[in-house]
């Protein structure tokens, strides 16, 4: 009989016999397959909870690139039936018990719009993103696209966050990323940067963690001194918040 397959050596090229030899030997991998989180990143999430606490029970948690889904499973584990766990990706993910998944794209209005819908005006206590770009290989283009993604998914969390909420972003280290950690830091009460022990080292990647949401109003009334300063600048802070929807309405991309 004529053997049609090529020989093995020929199967695999030498950078995925690199990843495949590199992945039986990660802990994190193993210990993904012995808990069945579907993703080694699973841990990254637990880890990060571990120290913060971000999600609690009856949370609702917005899982911002979710495929194929370690980060929702842990989500809707921590979270119990009383709680609201929404994962989204651009890929489809098997279904998660106690989690809604939708497959769109995060920055689209569509995406963000069905993403409300089924929160039906419930606050969320944590927006959390491990959304990544496709890398082109460019490292600063992916880290230009990575930032997009990140202000993408902070621009939604103002919208749907409680005052006091968290919020969690991983981001690919460049440059510009002290700018929009800058920006966490006037809209949050405390921001840190983390790079969990299960994130890789050789990885560039790190992530925000911002804890207790300052909604506009709040910050402004914190800022200002006599009750008519306070009732101006609501009455403008609330036409700046107008001028915002329309403007994301017309170019339908959030
Ligand atoms: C590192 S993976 C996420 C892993 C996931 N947290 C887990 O634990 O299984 C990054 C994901 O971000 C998704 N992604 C990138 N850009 C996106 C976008 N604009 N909208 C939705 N998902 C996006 C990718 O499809 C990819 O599945």
């Amino acid at each position: 009989m004529i053997n049609t397959l090529p020989p093995l050596k020929r199967l695999y090229s030498t950078s995925s016999k690199k990843w495949m030899s590199r992945q039986a030997k990660d802990p994190y991998c193993k210990l993904a397959k012995a808990n069945q989180y579907r993703a080694r990143s699973a841990f990254k999430l637990l880890q990060i909870n571990e120290k913060y606490r971000i999600i609690q029970r009856s949370d609702v948690v917005v899982d911002c690139g979710a495929a194929p889904g370690g980060w929702t499973q842990v989500a809707a584990e921590k979270v119990s039936k009383k709680g609201l766990v929404i994962g989204i990706d651009l890929l489809h993910v098997d279904p998660i018990p106690n989690a809604h998944l939708i497959k769109g794209n995060f920055m689209r209005l569509k995406t963000q719009n069905a993403i409300r819908e089924i929160l039906e005006d419930r606050p969320v206590d944590l927006v959390c993103s491990d959304m990544a770009p496709s890398f082109s290989g460019n490292h600063t283009a992916d880290h230009a696209r990575s930032m997009e993604l990140c202000e993408s998914a902070l621009r939604f969390a103002e919208k749907v966050l409680s005052p006091g909420g968290s919020f969690v972003a991983k981001f690919l280290m460049g440059g510009t990323e002290h700018e929009f950690r800058k920006k966490l830091q006037t809209i949050f009460a405390k921001v840190k940067t983390e790079k969990p022990d299960s994130s890789r080292k050789q990885s560039t990647e790190g992530f925000f963690v911002a804890l207790g949401y300052k909604p506009l109003q709040q910050k402004i009334v914190t800022d200002s001194s006599t009750k008519e300063d306070i009732t101006a600048i609501n009455n403008a802070a609330n036409e700046i918040v107008k001028e915002d929807v329309i403007q994301i309405d017309t170019e339908n991309r959030v």
